[in-house]
């Protein structure tokens, strides 16, 4: 059995990715606040684990939780898919709150960087294939005005995943983590930027655009894409993959 641990899965990319992989052969488990009831009724060889990453003192018993999930004794692989995200405050720098920056960093980074060193931790005695797959995004290199704390989180978890790689190396078994950049996505953060009010968030335009070009990938083809990925042999150890198609 190929264990898959898939953050943001009620929605989005995460819910594309978590349809992709059902098989007999992998078991998930699912987390984000609103349970997936659709998904779950998909698979027999399903957990799902309501949780709000912005609970970041609660992340050890999560994951926790989530290893205790496995018989250990039939395990093949093991995999974390660091997908939750919040693209908010949309919005200049001096005009983001306290609570905004923290909740978005929260989230987007401190989350993903935790579980990442809990999945190292408690897979250790685990031989075999073991990946950890971010998703990020371009915004960490391509700035548009108004996305300073996402762009900051997704560059943040890029340079995290390549640390991680380095250390983590190229013996048999150790972690390989990974961050890729999965394109344009027609899902729920995509509509709250072009929708966001433009006096606030100049750049509400161009998110317009691109869903008015028909430019959106569907969540469905992205996750095929990043399925391929993370199950095949183009998944280096640290990193950053920039161009997901072709
Ligand atoms: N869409 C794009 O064009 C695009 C482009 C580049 C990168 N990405 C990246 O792709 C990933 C998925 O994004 P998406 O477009 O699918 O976004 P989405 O439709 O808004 O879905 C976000 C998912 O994250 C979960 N989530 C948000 N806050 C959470 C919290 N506090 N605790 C637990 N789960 C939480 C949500 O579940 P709940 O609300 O139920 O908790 C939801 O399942 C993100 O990392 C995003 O940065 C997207």
């Amino acid at each position: 059995m190929k264990y898959f641990i898939i953050t943001g899965t009620s929605r989005g990319l995460g819910e594309a990715i978590a349809y992709k992989l059902i098989s007999p052969d992998h078991h998930l488990i699912c987390i984000s606040r609103n349970i997936n009831e659709s998904l779950m009724a998909k698979s027999n060889n399903m957990d799902y684990l309501e949780f709000d990453l912005n609970n970041i003192e609660q992340v050890d018993t999560l994951m926790e939780k989530a290893f205790s999930k496995m018989d250990k004794a039939n395990i093949e692989g093991v995999y974390l898919i660091n997908n939750a995200a919040v693209i908010s405050p949309l919005s200049r720098v001096e005009q983001g709150s306290t609570q905004e920056f923290k909740h978005n960093l929260t989230v987007n980074l401190l989350a993903p960087m935790l579980l990442t060193s809990l999945f190292i931790r408690l897979s250790q005695e685990l031989l075999v294939e073991k990946r950890v797959l971010n998703i990020s995004s371009s915004s960490a290199k391509h700035h548009l005005p108004g996305m300073s704390v996402y762009s900051a989180s997704k560059a943040g978890l890029d340079v995290f995943t390549q640390c991680a790689g380095v250390e983590q190396g190229n013996n048999a078994f150790a972690v390989k983590v990974v961050s890729v950049w999965p394109g344009m996505i027609d899902t729920c953060l995509q509509e709250e930027a072009r929708n966001t009010n433009q006096e606030t968030f100049a750049s509400a335009e161009i998110f317009k655009m691109v869903k008015d070009r028909g430019m959106l990938a569907t969540p469905a083809a992205a996750a095929e894409q990043l399925v391929h990925l993370l199950l095949g042999d183009q998944f280096i150890q640290g990193n950053v993959v920039e161009e997901l198609y072709g």
